[in-house]
């Protein structure tokens, strides 16, 4: 929790980067409730993979991943897949290769040693660090308070730019942008991505705008911050350890001085 707290602090302080980013409007960023936060918080091993189908049927059109190996996809923790399905997954994906054809080079399908491919669109940034470099844009004047308060940082942020596009668009020196309340500034050059029902899941899962543009987030956090479990866990102990060692040590103290102590009162 001190941790927690401690480490907000900073990035609060830190802001003054992210809140000159933001000049010219912040956006509106809307409070979401995720099940990794707090001290306790997991992830959702279900919604991390119903996360990865958005992405993958949806995003990955123009976004890449391209820090994220493929791997990963199987640890626990995470999305959690078993290795067929991890290597099922990665075959749909086509890497250059340059050792192949004696060292010429040339295309092979993917396996889970290597990484998602970058983006595929120049002006798409790569999403595998989008949840932690967005973080900062929270609270009044970039205060960062939401973020320490109600734990609001980059999933928020990714969440609030696909559910917020107003549905104006303009023209601007032959490119369009569209009205998205979310985005600094007010006007974003990414089309809606998202509309409701793009995907649809295996389980039947509940596939409205809203609930896809929460599990696409949940996804991408994941894919930035993937020990974000360890880290919390690591946290606690070393609260539970440094309160323990504070009432030893406080224990220990009263012992000691004690006969002098005494002998002073009598
Ligand atoms: C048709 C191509 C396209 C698709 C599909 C697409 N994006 Fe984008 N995305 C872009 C472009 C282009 C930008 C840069 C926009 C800008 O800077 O104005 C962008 C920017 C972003 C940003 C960054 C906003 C910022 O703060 O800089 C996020 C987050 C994002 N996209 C998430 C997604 C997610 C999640 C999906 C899938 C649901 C998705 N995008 C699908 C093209 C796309």
């Amino acid at each position: 929790m001190i941790k927690t707290l401690a480490k907000s602090a900073v990035a609060a302080l830190g802001l003054s980067a992210g809140a000159a980013f933001a000049a010219g409007g912040e956006g509106e960023v809307k409070d979401v409730d995720f099940s990794f936060e707090g001290p306790f918080g997991k992830f959702d091993q279900a919604q991390l993979q119903r996360g990865l189908q958005v992405y993958t049927e949806i995003c990955a059109g123009c976004h890449g991943l391209q820090y994220v190996p493929l791997r990963t996809l199987g640890d626990e923790g995470g999305p959690h897949f078993s290795e067929d399905e991890v290597r099922a997954y990665s075959e749909q994906f086509e890497v250059w290769d340059p050792e192949l054809l004696d060292g010429e080079g040339d295309f092979r399908s993917a396996v889970p040693t290597d990484h998602f491919p970058k983006s595929a669109i120049r002006t798409a940034p790569d999403l595998s660090l989008m949840a932690k470099a967005r973080a900062g844009f929270h609270g009044p004047e970039g205060t960062g308070i939401n973020q320490l308060v109600k734990g609001m940082g980059g999933p928020e942020y990714i969440y609030s730019i696909l559910t917020s596009y107003t549905g104006e668009e303009k023209e601007e020196a032959g490119t369009i942008f569209y009205e998205n309340k979310a985005f600094p500034g007010g006007w974003i050059a990414m089309a809606p991505p998202l509309y409701g029902e793009d995907v649809e899941f295996a389980d039947g899962h509940e596939n409205d705008l809203s609930h896809i543009s929460k599990d696409v987030a949940a996804f991408l956090t994941w894919t930035a911050e993937p020990k974000l479990m360890a880290r919390k866990q690591a946290g606690l102990t070393a609260v539970i350890f440094l309160t323990v060692l504070s009432v030893l040590l406080y224990l220990t103290n009263k012992r000691i001085w004690a006969p002098i102590k005494g002998k002073k009162n009598s």
